[in-house]
């Protein structure tokens, strides 16, 4: 999909749509059987008893048919960070209060779009992983992430479909990233990529959304996903701390550099360059803009507070990448607790 789609009113999803978004890729994927169904890794069965409990129905537990009338928003109702971002920028400043607040729900659909296409990415990674992860437990785990992820998939697209009407393309930088994880064999990359970078990333950016977003039903969704997510990092942490101490010291240097380079494109490279085009703005102009802005400065900052314990947990923070993340201003958040999965119900699940 390389172009912007737009929905006819009250259309939802026809293949005849669709059809020009078709892509291959082919894996090296190196799949294992595990015929010991006694293995030990009992916090990852206890994490899949729990996922089993928490499953939910996008079109039975979320009420579709509350009202949120996009053409009534406001600009005080700032579903994005854009407008207080935007307040010192001249090409904002020119466009009339209609403009604006046209350019907000352009944002908005496209940080939307970009949720979706990550949890596509998050799909295609967690089935990779019922095959590669090496033991059983493992294997029943990714088995109920997957079906997670696709949860995750049609809510998103729905609620794109449904009040946006519109759908903006893949950024590259994510495009690659995913490509890069799906397509490489080792198994504990995948989880480095998607468990701990893109899935810890998306939580921050889903909390913070979550706050400010003025549509309740976007909160509810995002409040589900949460929940999903956080047991998704917490599955990753777990499954990676034993197997990191095993690997040598160029191995461990070989993924804190690769986990390292995975959280730069997620922080520094996620520009809406088709809004600021749609907008007439100049897109390197902007994202230099962009770079000075204290707000966004710190909501990017914000975005770490999950996947900088977690690279320090499996021992990935590393004495040659924490000046890295210093300098990202992130390392802060190291011995920030935030493992919100709720462990008494998962003892007792
Ligand atoms: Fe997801
Ligand atoms: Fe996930």
């Amino acid at each position: 999909m390389s172009k912007v789609h737009d929905f006819k009113p009250d259309m939802y999803l026809t293949k005849k749509d669709f059809k020009e978004i078709k892509e291959i890729f082919h894996t090296p994927l190196t799949g294992s059987y595990n015929w010991d169904y006694t293995a030990a890794d009992d916090k990852i069965n206890r994490l899949y008893q729990l996922a089993k409990k928490r499953q939910w129905d996008v079109e039975i537990d979320l009420d579709w048919s509350q009202e949120w009338d996009l053409n009534k928003a406001t600009l005080e109702e700032d579903f994005s960070i854009n407008h207080q971002s935007y307040l010192d920028y001249q090409p904002y400043l020119d466009l009339s209060d209609e403009m604006k607040l046209h350019a907000q729900k352009r944002f908005a659909a496209w940080t939307l779009s970009q949720f979706l296409h990550g949890e596509q990415g998050a799909l295609l990674v967690a089935s990779q992983l019922c095959s590669c992860a090496p033991t059983y437990n493992g294997k029943l785990y990714a088995a109920t992430q997957t079906y997670d992820e696709a949860r995750h998939v049609e809510a998103f697209n729905k609620y794109l479909q449904t009040r946006f009407g519109t759908m903006y393309p893949i950024t590259p930088d994510l495009k690659a990233l995913l490509d890069k994880i799906l397509t490489d064999e080792r198994w504990d990359l995948k989880f480095i990529g998607m468990q701990l970078v893109i899935e810890g990333l998306a939580l921050g950016a889903f909390k913070a959304i979550q706050m400010s977003y003025p549509d309740s039903l976007l909160k509810e969704l995002i409040q589900k996903i949460i929940q999903d997510e956080s047991r998704h990092v917490t599955f990753g942490v777990h499954y990676l701390e034993e197997h990191v101490k095993s690997l040598s010291a160029e191995e461990i240097e070989d993924r804190a550099q690769f986990a390292y380079e995975a959280c730069v494109i997620m922080r520094q490279r996620f520009h809406a360059i088709e809004v600021f085009e749609e907008l007439g703005w100049d897109a390197e102009e902007t994202i230099k803009y962009d770079e000075t802005v204290t707000i966004r400065k710190h909501f990017q900052e914000f975005l770490f507070q999950r996947v900088i314990p977690s690279l320090k947990r499996v021992g990935l923070l590393t004495d040659s990448v924490r000046p890295k993340f210093e300098e990202l201003g992130v390392l802060k958040w190291e011995d920030f607790d935030d493992d919100d999965v709720d462990w008494r119900e998962a003892q007792s699940a």
